[in-house]
């Protein structure tokens, strides 16, 4: 059965590295993908559109869709928006409608980039980390929040961190069996010695590693995490953390791969659907320059073909691809080293097709 895909470009270099992403899955339907797809609105063009960030337009094509690929949202016009109406609250409206829960980020260091990291190329070299962030609650939807007004006449803001026990339990349980198909290391990060949010997190964790014993189970505070994964981060396997941790950590792990511009991200529920964008942003500071890594949706659009239409061949063979552009040396700015061939957002996508 032809599966459907629902295609957002969102804003600021959304439109760029989606059309380079689209030109892989072109070429692959022109391969015998059975696969059609459809463009909808999401964030800052949405609200320029229909007046809202996740329009009724938008869920319709989401939720008939069996995957969804996402650009990035965000552009700083859109910033004095009242909150509801920002492209950021878009994002997290379609996380939450199709119940997105489990984010999960690998940070793969491919061997040619080892010299586009920050850290010394020892340090780095064969990195290959999963970060499982959960991605429908924590401080990001919990309640009470806002902005008030104190008897003494200043402004208070204020979030709350909550999460129930079945929230954390269906996070770990992917955790747990991610981990189990790869190394059988999994590394729970917390910050349970301040927050209570945290302490339920790290017993529940505990708990439901009795029904995994093949997995060795570890605990870490998230301040030790942040600095463990610049110190020594091939001591990671699979880390599991909680909404906010893992929006941070996995942003700091990106830059171990060379750049954010090669960290993809999939977004899975229960049922196999997801949501498959990159881990970086909009970038407004070089959108409208096709200067942009669209590595990472590249690499966003394997995982959606991998988990949700089930095709772990041509998966495999859009990272064969990705692998053979650097090993060319293809190289966008972000990335880029002596020596290499400096190239724009349309031409890697256009040499990522070529290699496939
Ligand atoms: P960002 O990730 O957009 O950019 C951070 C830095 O990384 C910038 O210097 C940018 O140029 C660079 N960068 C990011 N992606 C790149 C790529 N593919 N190739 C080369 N360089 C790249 O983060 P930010 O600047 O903090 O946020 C910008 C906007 O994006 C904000 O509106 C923010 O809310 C939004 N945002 C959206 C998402 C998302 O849609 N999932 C994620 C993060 C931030
Ligand atoms: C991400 C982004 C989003 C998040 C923002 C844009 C809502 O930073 O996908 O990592 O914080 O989850
Ligand atoms: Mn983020």
């Amino acid at each position: 059965m032809t599966k459907h895909i629902a295609i957002l470009e969102g804003d600021g270099i959304g439109p760029e590295i989606i059309a380079e992403a689209v030109k892989v899955l072109d070429k692959l339907i022109e391969q015998g993908l059975d696969a059609s797809y459809e463009y909808a609105y999401l964030g800052g063009s949405a609200y320029d559109k229909y007046g809202e960030p996740y329009p009724a337009e938008t869920q319709a094509v989401c939720q008939k869709a069996d995957a969804v690929l996402l650009g990035a949202v965000g552009s700083p016009q859109y910033d004095t928006l009242e909150r509801h109406l920002r492209p950021e609250r878009g994002l997290l409206a379609i996380r939450k409608d199709l119940n997105l829960f489990a984010n999960l980020r690998p940070a793969i260091l491919y061997d040619e980039l080892a010299h586009a990291s920050t850290l010394k190329a020892d340090v780095v070299a064969g990195l290959d980390i999963l970060i499982v962030r959960e991605l429908t609650g924590d401080i990001y939807f919990g309640e009470p929040r806002g902005i008030r007004t104190l008897d003494n006449g200043e402004r208070e803001g204020f979030n709350t961190m909550r999460y129930s026990e079945s929230e954390i339990r269906r996070i770990a349980k992917v955790s747990f069996e991610a981990a189990q198909k790869r190394g059988k290391k999994l590394c729970s990060v917390d910050k349970a010695n301040v927050l209570e949010a945290t302490e339920l997190w790290k017993e529940i964790f505990s708990e439901v590693a009795k029904d995994y014993p093949d997995v060795e189970l570890s605990h870490m505070y998230v301040d030790n995490a942040a600095m463990q994964l610049v110190r020594a981060p091939k001591q990671f396997d699979v880390i599991a953390t909680g909404n906010i941790f893992g929006d941070i950590l996995s942003d700091q792990a990106s830059m171990l791969t060379g750049s954010i511009g090669m960290l993809p991200s999939a977004s899975l529920n229960e049922t196999g659907k997801g949501l498959y964008e990159p881990s970086h942003g909009s970038a407004p500071d070089i959108a409208g320059q096709n200067k942009a890594n669209p590595l990472a949706t590249i690499l966003s659009l394997a995982m959606l073909v991998r988990y949700s239409l089930g095709d772990e061949a041509r998966a495999v063979q859009i990272e064969r691809a990705v692998q053979k552009v650097l090993s060319d040396g293809y190289r966008t700015a972000d990335i880029y080293q002596d020596g290499a061939t400096l190239v724009s957002c349309s031409e890697m996508g256009k040499a990522v097709v070529a290699a496939l």
